[in-house]
């Protein structure tokens, strides 16, 4: 193969620098890479452990307060015929989302639908995107990095599948217990469908602090690969500079004056290596030419 390149110096050190940059941008990127996923595996496992304490609390108000206190309105302990505050398992994982939101400020909890009783759990743009995305999919989960309020956020959302059961109050307004309707007062029946995405419960974590921090990670210790490689080579160019390509300049300068017939200079050679042989063979090649054109003459 020709190559393109007139000297090996030259060659060696373009070689040298392509290497370098491609092992540092490799390493950057795997180490980017590997800092995401670490960073989504911890907050896979903050996600989980705050899953385990929505559903938790959403059992205890479904098995344990609501029959309670469905007990203590049987036995007539008031005249309403719902308490909202006890019995709504939304009503109480809403409340926990605000105590949430409020505590741990990098970290957000909503749980959305489509025609809500509370307006404010109205899907905005990302979850209109993420309801339909599980509609179209059929998906129960949704999770990814994603643009929110102009920021990257690490987004898991798990489908809000409406039960018959829960037409009690997201059915119609005739439904409706009266607790719900007098403190959400809304206009129109919701009549969420049975069996279909119509929301989700979403959980956001600042992702963009992570993915800058990656990227930087990933930045500097690819700089640094690359950088060092591209000083270990430079230093063996040298090494080869002074061992090699040097002592070749210098046979290549004797040879071409033997070529012209300057037969009296002798060819200096110290070495035993590969061009120690070299230069002794060039030597024996200019002594004997000297003899043969003694002779001659
Ligand atoms: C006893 C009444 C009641 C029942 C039954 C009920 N919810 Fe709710 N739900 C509420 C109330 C009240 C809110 C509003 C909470 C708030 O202020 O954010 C709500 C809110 C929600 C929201 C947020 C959107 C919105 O409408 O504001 C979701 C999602 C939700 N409920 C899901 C369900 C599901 C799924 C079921 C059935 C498994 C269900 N709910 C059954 C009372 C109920």
């Amino acid at each position: 193969m020709k190559s393109p390149f007139k000297s090996i110096r030259t060659e060696l050190t373009v070689l040298i620098i392509v290497a370098g940059i491609v092992v540092g941008a490799v390493v950057g990127y795997l180490i980017y890479r590997h800092t995401v996923e670490q960073a989504i595996e911890a907050t896979k496992s903050r996600i989980e452990t705050t899953m385990a304490f929505v559903k938790a609390s959403r059992e205890y108000v479904r098995k344990t307060l609501r029959p309670k206190v469905y007990e203590l309105l049987a036995a007539g302990c008031t005249n309403e015929d719902f308490i909202l505050e006890a019995q709504s398992s939304s009503f109480f994982t809403a409340s926990i989302f605000k105590m949430v939101n409020r505590d741990i400020p990098d970290m957000e909890l909503r749980q959305v639908a489509i025609k809500p009783l509370n307006p404010r759990n109205k899907p905005n743009d990302t979850e209109m995107w993420i309801i339909a995305y599980l509609q179209s999919k059929n998906l129960k989960e949704y999770e990814g990095i994603t643009l929110h309020k102009g920021r990257d956020y690490y987004v898991k959302a798990f489908a809000v599948i409406p039960k018959q059961s829960c037409l009690r109050c997201h059915g119609t307004l005739e439904a409706m217990p009266r607790a719900v309707k007098e403190r959400y007062k809304p206009k129109s029946d919701p009549n969420w469908p049975v069996g279909k995405v119509n929301g989700a419960i979403v959980i956001y974590i600042p992702f963009d602090e992570v993915l800058a921090r990656a990227r930087m990670d990933g930045l500097v210790n690819g700089g640094i690969t690359g950088g060092v490689f591209i000083l270990l080579s430079a230093l063996l160019l040298a090494i080869l500079n002074i061992r090699v390509f040097k002592p070749v300049d210098t046979l290549k300068e004797k040879v071409e004056k033997i070529s012209k017939g300057e037969l009296e200079d002798k060819v200096p050679y110290q070495s035993e290596n590969e061009i120690g042989m070299l230069a002794r063979a060039i030597e024996r090649l200019r002594v004997s030419m000297k003899k043969l054109m003694d002779m001659m003459s």
